[in-house]
């Protein structure tokens, strides 16, 4: 049976690290990448393991996350999964474990679902992409939390070796007979 890999993502991160995660997977075994928008209603019975990757705008997850997770938690909990975080707080290496990130601790403390494999990766900072507003709160917490502050500048902080391993573990988890 296959993989699926879901994704909610806004500015397209969250969305190339769930393909760059696929690609290593398909090496070894097939696998879907969908779109959490468009996986309500996928059947989970139908793949031998799932991940849920999302990322954090102002504060949280796409409230998508929680929905998702609450109308397939009796398959989420019965099966191989994995739950990866992006974001920028990220790109600082001691806020880049499960415990060590506000945003997933707090998330797998409230969740019901119990992920077999959990990580946390460094977002992108893409200054010129966002609007205006955005952009001028985004370099106001940057400036907060010693980040970059030069707006005419895309900064890629993801860690593509840490990706490339959680894949690599994922691939390896046991599938539940
Ligand atoms: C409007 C906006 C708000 C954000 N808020 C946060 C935040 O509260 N904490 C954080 O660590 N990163 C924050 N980020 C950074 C994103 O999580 C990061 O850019 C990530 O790569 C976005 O992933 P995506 O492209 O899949 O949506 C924010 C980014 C934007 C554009």
């Amino acid at each position: 049976m296959k993989a699926l890999v879901l994704y909610s993502t806004r500015d397209g991160q969250t969305h190339a690290i769930s393909s760059y995660i696929a690609n290593c997977l398909k090496e070894n075994a097939e696998c879907d990448v969908m779109d959490l928008q468009d996986a309500e209603n996928v059947d989970l019975s139908r793949y031998a393991k799932v991940m849920i990757g999302a990322s954090i705008r102002y504060g949280h997850f796409s409230p998508l996350l929680d929905k998702f997770v609450k109308r397939h938690i009796n398959h989420l909990n019965t099966m191989p999964s994995a739950f990866f975080s992006v974001n920028l707080t990220a790109r600082k290496p001691e806020k880049r474990t499960p415990q060590t990130n506000a945003y997933t601790s707090k998330f797998l403390l409230a969740t019901p679902w119990k992920p077999t494999q959990c990580g946390v990766f460094a977002g992108a900072l893409r200054y010129p992409r966002y609007r205006w507003l955005d952009r001028v709160m985004i370099q106001l917490i940057m400036r907060m939390t010693g980040g970059e502050t030069d707006t005419s500048k895309e900064v890629e902080y993801t860690d593509w070796e840490q990706v490339k391993q959680f894949a690599a573990d994922f691939g390896k988890l046991a599938v539940k007979k």
